[in-house]
């Protein structure tokens, strides 16, 4: 059901899209920001799970952009092996990516906001998961 309705919010079916509403720039202010331990998270296979239950749909079971889903939005979902984009992205934005979504980083909406379901912790771990993948450091 979530996944029905993740596709259709960001598939060809615009009609029947709901609107979605960027975070506030207050709300972005709010959330904590990325404290050092965070930046120190560990990839445990907890993460491992998280990203293959939450993530892999869209983004592969790799992190090569190639989920079942990705064919169904109309923006591919960003490869998570790619250093050479991931590289120009500082650890903070990939946060905040997860938290809040794409938009909240001037992406696309297909990139769901994953702050009501995975506390911080878990992102911060998300968020080394996707340096390991990349094998890449943050800008
Ligand atoms: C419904 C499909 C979908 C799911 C599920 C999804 N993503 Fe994404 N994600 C996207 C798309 C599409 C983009 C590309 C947005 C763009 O390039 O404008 C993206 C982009 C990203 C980015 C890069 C943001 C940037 O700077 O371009 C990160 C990091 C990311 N996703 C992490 C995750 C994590 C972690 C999860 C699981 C908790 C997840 N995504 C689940 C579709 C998804």
């Amino acid at each position: 059901m979530l996944l029905t309705i993740l596709v259709t919010g960001c598939g060809e079916n615009e009609q029947a899209r709901p609107a979605i509403k960027p975070p506030t720039q207050q709300e972005v202010k709010q959330a904590s920001p990325l404290v050092p331990q965070q930046k120190l998270a560990q990839v445990t296979e907890n993460t491992r799970q998280t990203y293959q239950w939450y993530c892999a749909q869209c983004h592969g079971m790799k992190g090569k952009g190639d989920g079942i889903n990705a064919k169904f939005l109309t923006v591919p979902p960003r490869n998570h092996t790619k250093a050479e984009y991931l590289e120009t992205r500082t650890d903070e934005q990939l946060f905040e990516a997860i938290k809040f979504g794409g938009l909240s980083v001037g992406r696309a909406p297909c990139m769901p906001a994953w702050g009501h379901t995975l506390n911080e912790d878990a992102i911060a771990s998300l968020v080394q998961y996707i340096r390991e993948l990349c094998q890449c450091e943050a800008l």
